[in-house]
């Protein structure tokens, strides 16, 4: 993953702000995910007047990608803010944490926070979930 890569996952997320479903919170989260082969698959957060169903931009992302075949990423781009203003990161819930444990490297996976094209930061999903459960305490 190079700069223009990272720059364009930010722009797309971004994108993303645009279709969040957002009636009862107002916060709205774009996500950019990139497969291990180069593509990307976009993803926003989708809520529910029962709350619960509601589905975070990241797994809306990871669940299209998914569907579609999908099983090795590199990164996922994560912008967010109240009413799509991007004021500071939008950290991935513990639950979004969860599924990129399932599909992706701890060690390796990077995570981009990022505010705009000019400020966001890289974490891998080791920083962001020690000592993850995953598929391979299965194996
Ligand atoms: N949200 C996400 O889309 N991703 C996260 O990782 C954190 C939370 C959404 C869910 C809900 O629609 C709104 O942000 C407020 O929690």
């Amino acid at each position: 993953m190079d700069n223009n890569q990272i720059e364009e996952m930010i722009g797309l997320a971004i994108e993303q702000l645009a279709y969040a479903y957002t009636p009862y919170s107002g916060f709205k989260v774009g996500a950019a995910l990139l497969t291990s082969g180069g593509k990307y698959y976009t993803g926003c957060n989708i809520e529910n007047a029962a709350y619960t169903p509601t589905n975070c931009a990241e797994r809306t992302a990871f669940f299209k990608a998914v569907s579609e075949g999908e099983r090795s990423f590199q990164a996922i781009c994560i912008v967010g803010g109240k009413d799509g203003v991007l004021t500071e990161y939008a950290a991935p819930c513990g639950v979004c944490r969860q599924v990129m444990m399932e599909f992706c490297d701890p060690e390796t996976f990077r995570i981009i926070l990022a505010v705009s094209k000019e400020q966001y930061d890289v974490f891998t999903l080791k920083e962001m979930l020690p000592l993850g459960f995953g598929p391979l305490n299965l194996a």
